[in-house]
């Protein structure tokens, strides 16, 4: 499958070949801008590829109902604000019959650790979330941190437990290390049983999925499970190793002279 923003754009993914096996975690891992979040994009049918197709069991993305199709994704995306909204509608909005369920928007929340930051909002999962302060009555709405939008936006992935697909672009990338290891605990757990696209930056999170596909410029440069990476000695091993030693972040680790 190859894919392109428009043809006054670069090739973005020139040539992949990817099969996510019903059941395992794929985790998708490289360099910024290396195409990874594009991936979802067209898995979600926010866009269609160029050439070639992605099929889903056989069918054809683009001749699947796109109600159906949305009702058998569940996704976390990287960019996961949604202001003016209230603190309960931004959950429900990874499953829009959760609105009238307060319990379950509840308990997606305490699991992903932000239920306690809710309720104790002035007007508690009814407060309405926004972009800046605009004074103190009663109306207003609460400005969230960066790490808390982020548990909002995994809260809203953990409504979506009966989604066959489960895509996790960054779900952690706002957190701070010790949040983002007891994130991918209850994500983990969320998983087991599904079918997961994992994207994420620290190769610690993706090291027990089935696969770990490598992506270098829109390629697929090396794909195997963790042991296979490391005993391959290639592009997986060095990264797995400058981040073992303390590097956060691939693009870090990829200024380090070798
Ligand atoms: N809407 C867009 N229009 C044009 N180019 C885009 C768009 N979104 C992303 N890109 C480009 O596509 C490439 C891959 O980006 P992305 O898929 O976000 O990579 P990753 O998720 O691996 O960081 C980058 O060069 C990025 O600038
Ligand atoms: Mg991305």
């Amino acid at each position: 499958m190859w894919f392109r923003y428009s043809d006054e754009h670069p090739w973005v993914l020139p040539g992949v070949d990817l099969t996510i096996p019903a059941g395992g975690t794929v985790a998708l891992v490289g360099l910024n801008g290396s195409g990874k979040s594009t991936l979802v994009k067209l898995l979600c049918r926010l866009y269609d590829p160029t050439r070639g197709t992605i099929t889903w069991d056989g069918l054809d993305l683009r001749e699947a109902d796109p109600a159906a199709l949305r009702s058998r994704l569940g996704a976390v995306f990287q960019d996961f604000m949604a202001y003016d909204l209230s603190a309960a509608d931004n959950i429900a909005l990874g499953d829009l019959r959760a609105r009238d369920d307060p319990d379950r928007i509840e308990a997606a929340a305490a699991r992903a650790g932000v239920g306690g930051t809710l309720r104790g909002l002035p007007r508690g999962y009814r407060t309405l979330l926004t972009r800046e302060f605009y004074g103190e009555g009663d109306d207003d709405g609460v400005v969230l941190s960066g790490g808390q939008w982020q548990r909002i936006a995994i809260a809203r992935g953990f409504l979506r437990t009966e989604a066959d697909l489960m895509i996790l672009d960054e779900p952690s990338s706002g957190l701070d290390p010790e949040a983002e290891h007891e994130i991918h605990a209850a994500l983990r757990t969320a998983r087991r049983g599904r079918t997961n696209l994992l994207i994420s930056h620290r190769l610690s999170t993706v090291r027990d999925s089935d696969v770990i596909a490598v992506f270098d410029r829109g390629r697929i440069a090396e794909r195997g499970d963790h042991a296979a990476l490391l005993a391959a000695g290639g592009r997986y091993a060095a990264l797995f190793r400058l981040q073992a030693r303390g590097y956060a972040d691939p693009a870090e680790a990829a200024a380090v002279p070798r």
